[in-house]
């Protein structure tokens, strides 16, 4: 079975083929609007959808060159239902719908959360239920117990801003502009991640839950007291060093407390922030001590493309899922929506 991913729920518009018997993505593309939105420090929503609906065919052609294949053999369409933009959303539903109209074959609607999570399976046959998952992206931060695949149990979720925006607007505030969590990563390779003491939010408190904006507010204390050094390299460099510890650490801290807590032994790491190579290694190393196996995506797939929605999709209609009335555009969308009302997919 060949199924279509397509993927707009944010800034990023992502197309892929993936080919169910060779469990292989063959062919991709991926456009990102990140330039478009720099220059207002943020995603500007209409700019978002006009961008997915410009760019949707051309993605679509291209990766139908590059798997080699005609858009007949597509027997399948997934796209991203939510949660999202609404604007961004109903771009690429109604461009999957339309096509699955066109070529009389099913469409889903896809959790974008459920994408994140699924597709390190991708590249793993270890990955198998139950594990836990921890979903760091730019809107989420969750640690979700996953019993069977599509059965869900959030386990604790950030109280206020998501790891990933904790990166973005720490990185905005030392000037390294929009989306700086990448930049400020890098730049945290050369800084001295001791020089500055942040907390380490919520640790000493019970359950699972994060917080990341007291992080963000202490870094804004640290430049307001040292607002002369804004412009120093080296103050930049170990304040991005001492903030991306302390985020790191906090992450680690809470999966080696749900690794105890749950009794899993696998442990997945997804969504945009699993990109993090301090992460990776950080966390691969605390698995080695305490036992659990952590997996990660391929680092194309950390952050947002189609290949993670044709892949969560293909399992969902491999099951025999699809949806129902995917003539009508009511209630298409979904731009909150709780990853624990998903349906077991098997
Ligand atoms: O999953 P994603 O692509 O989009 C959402 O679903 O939000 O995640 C994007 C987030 C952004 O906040 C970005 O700054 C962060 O992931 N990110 C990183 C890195 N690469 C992307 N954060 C820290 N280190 C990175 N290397
Ligand atoms: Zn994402």
């Amino acid at each position: 079975m060949i199924v279509l991913g397509i993927e707009t729920s944010c800034d990023e518009t992502g197309v892929a083929l993936y080919d169910t018997n060779k469990n292989q993505i063959i062919g991709e593309a991926l456009y990102s609007q990140v330039k478009t939105h720099a220059k207002y420090g943020g995603v500007v929503p209409e700019i978002a959808s006009r961008d997915h609906i410009k760019k949707l065919l051309p993605l679509f052609d291209e990766s139908l060159k590059e798997a080699k294949i005609s858009q007949d053999k597509i027997d399948a369409i997934a796209y991203t239902q939510g949660p999202g933009l609404i604007g961004a959303l109903l771009s690429g539903v109604s461009f999957a719908r339309s096509l699955g109209f066109a070529l009389q074959i099913p469409t889903l609607g896809v959790h974008h959360m459920e994408g994140h999570l699924l597709v390190p399976m991708l590249s793993s046959e270890l990955i198998k239920p139950p594990f836990v998952a921890l979903l760091v992206s730019g809107g989420h931060t969750m640690l979700v117990d996953v019993e069977r695949l599509g059965k869900y149990k959030i386990l604790g979720e950030t109280l206020d801003d998501a790891v990933g925006e904790a990166f973005d607007k720490t990185a905005k505030m030392l000037g390294l502009g929009y989306p700086g969590g990448p930049k400020l990563a890098s730049l945290a390779e050369f800084g001295d991640s001791c020089a500055y003491n942040l907390p380490r939010p919520m640790l000493k408190k019970p359950g699972l839950d994060f917080s990341f904006s007291g992080l963000k507010t202490a870094v804004l204390t640290q430049i307001q007291n040292n607002e002369e050094k804004i412009k120093d390299k080296k103050f930049i460099e170990d304040l991005a060093a001492s903030f991306q510890a302390a985020a790191v650490e906090t992450l680690i801290a809470r999966c080696t407390k749900a690794m105890k807590l749950t009794k899993r032994e696998i442990l997945v790491v997804a969504g945009g922030v699993s990109a993090n190579c301090n992460l990776r290694e950080r966390l691969k190393a605390t698995g080695v001590l305490k036992n659990f196996d952590v997996f990660f995506p391929e680092a194309k797939y950390s952050t947002d493309n189609g290949a993670m929605i044709a892949y969560a999709g293909a399992l969902r209609f491999l099951a025999g899922q699809k949806d129902k009335d995917f003539a009508s555009l009511k209630s298409a969308v979904k731009t909150r929506w709780n990853l624990e009302e998903l349906s077991a997919i098997r």
